[in-house]
């Protein structure tokens, strides 16, 4: 064997590097109150400093190439960040995803992966009960909320005779997830297939509209493949009146899909889980882990409430995969999932359910939830600023509303704040109109970061009305 994979294998440089590598990320861990939410580095000057180091010899000590990386990527431990729907991951799952790697298991085959398939299995069977769905539902594990949304729409398609498939359209929110529009165009379905339906004051799918939605389509010869509840909803963390959704849904025995990608986890709330109300009537249900309970991306839980609906989409044979006798289906979780090759990331949600228990979820929502209302009263109280609406998740829209053109103050307002890199917070259009938008992902967030925050904004929001 030649002396390059020997070194490159060695356990004895990974043990020094790995010692080396924690201690890193335990500086990260730990300095991550004190700096700015990001360094903004703009994509030239990026690029320009990746070309550079590509071509600059091979490395002597690997783990000062993870310090640069870290010191040039947004930092989503910082309670500043108020970005994107991006967990702050819990160090227990740092050492877990490190593991994962060490391991290498691929779920979909039985004995490649025989741990992670028991656990998906468990942690699945954990969640559907949750949700109060009964002993014919079982669930899957996709990697991330798209490809779980884009699994139970063709779970939803594979009902359908093979003729009925140009007249299929999916009902839905126009504040849906655009994963719903890319899987109704993947699942085959014309543009006009997916149609958006107009929401209420409160930004909820106007209910009241389907039964003459749905008679108008029946006239045209359309059939509904499924109707899609927003739980919550991206833009706006707004859930829609799910129980109306699902009941109407099972009077017109119309597959019901929830997407709880991001606020599903608000179940493990007393306090917030009937914002979910309804959810338990559903077809289909997802939930990411990688949003608000904790975990590094990517691995979502998909539950259906008929669990022989979750192989009709991907029945094929594939003999060299599976071995076709249906008895102990968990085990071959390949038949229900688009993925070949799966990572055992559930072992990161695995862990932290069994070293601190549905607790520390039930914590982080109340936590994350209650911190977005605090967000919304400052906003409220605070004659410069206005909310888009009270906040049911941890999501609130917002914007500074001195000056004549709002639009343009709030666009600058954000592209300050990103250069800035002190806080980092994203912005949505409602109706045409540019907001801004904060995600509170993490539980270290308080108080005197919204102070900050909204200081930060008045301070530039005063001198660009001087000159907009
Ligand atoms: C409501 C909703 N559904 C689906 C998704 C897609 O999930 P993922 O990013 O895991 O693919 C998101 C992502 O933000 C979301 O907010």
């Amino acid at each position: 064997m030649s002396t390059l994979l020997r070194k490159a294998y060695s356990a004895a440089s990974f043990e020094q590097q790995g010692y080396q590598l924690i201690s890193l990320l335990a500086q990260h861990l730990k300095k991550s109150t004190d700096h700015s939410a990001m360094n903004w580095i703009a994509p030239e000057k990026q690029m320009e400093f990746w070309k550079n180091d590509f071509s600059s010899g091979l490395l002597s000590d690997p783990v000062t190439l993870f310090k640069e990386i870290a010191d040039r990527s947004i930092n989503v431990r910082n309670p500043k960040y108020m970005g994107h729907q991006v967990a702050c991951p819990l160090p227990l799952t740092i050492l877990s995803s490190a593991f994962i790697s060490c391991l290498n298991q691929s779920l979909p085959i039985y004995e490649m992966g025989m741990v992670g398939t028991a656990l998906e299995k468990i942690v699945t069977d954990h969640i559907k009960t949750k949700f109060g769905f009964g002993n014919q539902s079982s669930g899957i594990i996709t990697s991330g909320g798209s490809l779980g949304n884009l699994t139970a729409i063709l779970a939803a398609k594979a009902q359908f005779k093979e003729k009925d498939h140009p007249d299929l359209v999916i009902l839905v929110s126009r504040e849906a997830h655009y994963s719903i529009e890319r899987a109704a165009k993947i699942a085959g379905l014309p543009a006009s297939g997916l149609i958006q339906l107009p929401v209420n004051e409160k930004f909820q799918l106007q209910t009241e509209l389907l039964t003459e939605v749905y008679r108008d389509l029946t006239l045209k010869g359309k059939k509904v493949l499924c109707i899609v509840g927003c739980a919550c909803s991206t833009s706006l963390g707004v859930y829609d009146d799910l129980e109306a959704i699902g009941s109407w849904a099972r009077e017109h025995n119309i597959w019901f899909h929830v997407d709880g990608a991001h606020g599903g986890a608000a179940i493990f709330s007393p306090d917030y889980k009937d914002l979910l109300k309804g959810a338990e009537q559903a077809d289909s249900i997802i939930l990411d882990f990688h949003k608000l309970l904790m975990a590094p991306s990517l691995s979502t839980a998909l539950i259906y409430r008929d669990g022989k609906n979750a192989k009709k989409t991907f029945a094929q044979e594939a003999d060299y995969l599976f071995d076709n006798h249906d008895k102990n289906d968990w085990c071959e979780s390949g038949k229900s999932t688009f993925e070949c090759t799966k990572p055992m990331h559930i072992l990161n949600t695995y862990m932290i359910l069994r070293t601190y228990g549905d607790e520390i979820y039930r914590e982080n929502i109340d936590t994350l939830y209650n911190l977005a209302r605090k967000f919304y009263f400052m906003i409220e109280n605070d004659d410069k600023f206005e909310a888009a609406l009270e906040p049911m998740s941890n999501i609130v829209c917002f914007r500074y509303k001195n000056g004549n053109n709002l639009n343009v103050i709030n666009h600058t307002i954000s592209k300050e704040i990103l250069l800035d890199g002190s806080y980092y917070i994203v912005n949505t259009t409602i109706n045409g109109e540019f907001w801004l938008r904060v995600s509170i992902q993490n539980p270290f967030t308080n108080e005197s970061h919204f102070k900050g925050l909204l200081g930060k904004i008045k301070e530039i929001g005063g001198k660009l009305q001087e000159i907009i």
